[in-house]
């Protein structure tokens, strides 16, 4: 059985190995124990995990800036995709960031990440055509 369950701060560790060894996956300076738990306590109830027997197989960190909603670090162990676990954990970000009156919701994917771009868009995600990302960085925070 599948237990779906906010993401506590000690769910960290596990989350960080399984985003380790995730393809598709990409780790900055933000996905540091710190800054993780920063996120947690400033979105609280909007990212989840996924256990089996004990054992975190997926996890996901949601968030929203009080206007748009944002989803990040979908990832499901190999041994358990297929079964319905990334699309459960992206509906249980989208159903808690409802409740609290944040009814759009981005996230990004590496645009050679075909795989995940099949997924989001076989759930009911729409690929931009309209938007591009621009980003800048604080020059001293580098790999922020
Ligand atoms: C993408 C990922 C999260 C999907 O998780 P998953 O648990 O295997 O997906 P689910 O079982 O919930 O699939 C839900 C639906 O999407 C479909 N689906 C899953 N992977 C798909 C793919 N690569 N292409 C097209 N459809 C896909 C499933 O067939 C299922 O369809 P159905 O409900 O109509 O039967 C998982 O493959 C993963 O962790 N990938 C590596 C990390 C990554 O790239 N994450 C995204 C970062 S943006």
């Amino acid at each position: 059985m599948t237990d779906i369950t906010p993401f506590q701060p000690s769910d960290y560790e596990e989350a960080i190995a399984l985003w380790q060894r995730t393809e598709g996956v990409t780790l900055r300076s933000a996905d540091s124990c710190e800054a993780v738990l920063q996120y947690l306590k400033r979105n609280p109830g909007s990212s989840f995990v996924a256990r089996e027997q004990d054992t975190l197989v997926a996890a996901v960190l949601g968030g929203h800036d009080g206007r748009r909603g944002y989803l990040h670090h979908l990832a499901v162990a190999p041994t358990h995709r297929g079964r319905g676990i990334g699309r459960a954990l992206a509906e249980r970000v989208l159903t808690a960031l409802g409740t609290q009156g944040i009814h759009k919701c981005h996230l990004m994917v590496r645009a050679d990440n075909a795989d995940a771009l099949a997924f989001w868009a076989h759930i009911g995600w729409a690929q931009r055509a309209d938007l591009v990302i621009m980003s800048r960085t604080d020059p001293i925070a580098a790999n922020a």
